[in-house]
């Protein structure tokens, strides 16, 4: 059971922020201020509803799941999760907020520019984060081949 919930968790979060950023990417270079400022609605509500949830799931279910698997792939994930978590609560939740109520406001300044730069880095440093535990997460599984230094490792 927490291994379906943490399946679909895991995927549910990865894909909310990989939305998050290549639609702010499009809409940034090819949409109208009013396009933006919808988005930025749109990544709060209903966005980090999602998002907030599946984040906790995933990290609440790899935990349950960790109890029973040890090893090299387990520590990185879980070493890797208090910072996904705290790039998010820190990073990535004030940026969405301040960016949703500056585009509501018509308010583009330099800091609303500078707060989406800021929050593009964070998002990509996330996907990246995430993409990792998504990649142990299914050699974990067996469902992908383990890497060449694992396997000379096993040897
Ligand atoms: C956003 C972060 C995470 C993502 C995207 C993710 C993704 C995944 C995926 C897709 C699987 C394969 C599940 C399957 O196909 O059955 C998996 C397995 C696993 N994950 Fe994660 N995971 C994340 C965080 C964590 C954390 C924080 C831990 C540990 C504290 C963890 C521990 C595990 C374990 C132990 C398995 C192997 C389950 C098994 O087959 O016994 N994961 N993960």
């Amino acid at each position: 059971m927490s291994r379906h919930l943490h399946r679909i968790a895991g995927l549910l979060a990865l894909l909310c922020i990989a939305t998050f950023f290549s639609a702010t990417v499009l809409t940034e270079l090819f949409g109208s201020h009013d396009a933006v400022a919808r988005l930025k609605s749109l990544i709060v509500t209903p966005g980090l509803w999602i998002l907030i949830p599946a984040l906790a799931a995933a990290g609440g279910s790899g935990k349950v799941l960790s109890r029973h698997r040890q090893g090299r792939l387990v520590d990185a994930k879980k070493r890797r999760m208090p910072f996904i978590a705290a790039n998010g609560a820190l990073v990535l939740l004030p940026c969405a907020l301040l960016l949703d109520h500056w585009a509501g406001a018509g308010d583009f300044g330099a800091r609303f520019y500078a707060v989406q730069a800021l929050e593009l880095a964070a998002g990509a440093l996330n996907l990246t984060l995430m993409g990792l535990n998504l990649r142990d997460g299914l050699r974990l599984a067996g469902r992908r081949k383990p890497s060449r230094s694992a396997l000379a490792a096993r040897s």
